[in-house]
């Protein structure tokens, strides 16, 4: 068991596709393991692999259900629909968060740790962080969720922020 860093926003990482995984072994189960970990001790509701510096199509959720943690290999969106709108953040961007909508209910195709397919479903905050989390093995952030004008002023924002011209009320 390990706790890793968490990469943040600027990290080239976070901005890479990572590969699918072709074989589930004991390597696998130990980065689960230590993902579950490092959300928990973060901590946050959802963790993809890229965001502790591993390339692989791996995420970890848990969305304060009844499921606790869960983990989805090779996740894919097999269906979305209706709209929510949801104060949402991430571990890769600590201190922030913005009112992102994206549809309201997202169903997803995945593999578990036996190499089982299995399938999650569900609105509002499941939802949410199935969307959020796949963003993320898309190599995609919160931000690129943004409308176009909300979206420069947050990159403004975050730049500042690296400049260390951020100023804290
Ligand atoms: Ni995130």
């Amino acid at each position: 068991m390990a706790l890793y860093p968490i990469r943040t926003y600027g990290d080239p990482v976070l901005r890479m596709t990572p590969k699918p995984v072709v074989e589930i072994d004991e390597k696998i189960r130990v980065i689960v393991s230590d993902m579950i970990e490092t959300m928990y001790d973060a901590p946050g509701v959802g963790l993809a692999a890229n965001q502790i510096g591993v390339a692989k199509q791996i995420a970890v959720f848990d969305a304060q259900d009844d499921l606790g943690p869960r983990v989805m290999i090779n996740p894919e969106i097999v269906e979305l629909s209706g709209e929510w709108e949801y104060e949402e953040g991430c571990l890769s961007v600590p201190g922030h968060a913005w009112t992102i909508v994206r549809p309201a209910f997202a169903r997803v195709k995945a593999l578990d740790l036996e190499g089982n397919e299995v399938e999650y479903s569900g609105d509002e905050l499941l939802g949410r962080v199935l969307q959020h989390e796949i963003g993320h093995l898309n190599g995609k952030l919160l931000i690129d969720e943004l409308p176009k004008r909300e979206r420069k002023k947050a990159l403004k924002d975050l730049r500042d922020e690296a400049l260390g011209l951020a100023s804290y009320e």
